[in-house]
């Protein structure tokens, strides 16, 4: 049995301020029965994480650069964000690979980087609106996926799949209950050739994209969606747990 996980991706907002009331709201009213995590901008990790301290909400970072330390101005590793008691990162989200242009070889490094630290990795597949009219869903997925090392990868719980059709990022226009279900499903049996069915069973495959309150009951009800990574509703406490409520 998967346990659902809904996790927060707030982006490049909130303010110190903003970003300590918001994480203390929902350390407040996490209720058990479901995984929560909130991942804040770098510079509010720290503030973020001491607010959701003895709570059950897990702290997450929104990238990771996979170099230990060095010269690489402006990047933060894997062993600084453990430092701040960070849990989960995310790898190759569609912002990372379109609007800053990281190609998969860089994701994948990133990836190895981020499990190999110890993390759970939140790794992001999805494709473009154009991809999916040209029937590249399914390959796209599959080559986002494969950015990730077979050998490396050994458990199961320390690995989420999050399904995020670009399209569907910020839009208001989210994937359909069938379609979610679809894509996830094959990510599913994707795993099972990469891996095994006992060590894909147990990853779990979220969705992403315009995830809401009034839509999130019915793409959480769907029998490979095992949770939500959320923007734009994971930055109001309510409509969070409204999502995480939708998941119990
Ligand atoms: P959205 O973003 O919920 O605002 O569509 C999801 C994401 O990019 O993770």
């Amino acid at each position: 049995m998967r346990t659902k996980f809904i996790a927060g991706n707030w982006k490049m907002n909130t303010t110190k301020a903003s970003a300590i009331e918001l994480a203390r709201a929902i350390a407040k009213d996490a209720a058990p029965g479901i995984d929560l995590g909130v991942a804040p901008p770098f510079v509010y990790l720290d503030a973020v994480g001491q607010s959701l301290a003895s709570s059950r909400v897990l702290l997450g970072a929104q990238d990771a650069y996979h170099e230990k330390n060095g010269a690489f101005t402006g990047e933060i590793s894997v062993e600084m964000l453990k430092d701040l008691n960070v849990k989960f990162c995310l790898t190759g989200h569609s912002e990372r690979r379109h609007a800053l242009g990281e190609s998969g070889d860089l994701v994948g490094k990133k990836a190895a980087a981020i499990y190999a630290g110890g993390l759970i990795l939140v790794h992001c597949v999805g494709e473009k609106l154009e991809q999916r009219d040209a029937g590249q869903t399914l390959p796209l997925v599959q080559a986002q996926l494969n950015e990730l090392n077979r050998d490396q990868v050994s458990d199961p719980e320390r690995l989420v799949i999050a399904y995020e059709p670009v399209w569907a990022i910020g839009t208001g226009r989210n994937a359909t209950d069938a379609q979610a279900q679809e894509v996830h499903a094959f990510i599913r049996s994707a795993l099972t050739k990469r891996w095994n069915n006992d060590f894909a069973d147990r990853v779990r495959i979220l969705y992403g994209g315009s995830m809401k309150p009034d839509n999130a009951k019915g793409l959480l009800a769907q029998k490979d969606v095992d949770g939500g990574l959320i923007g734009g509703a994971s930055l109001k406490a309510e409509s969070f747990l409204a999502i995480a409520q939708a998941g119990r």
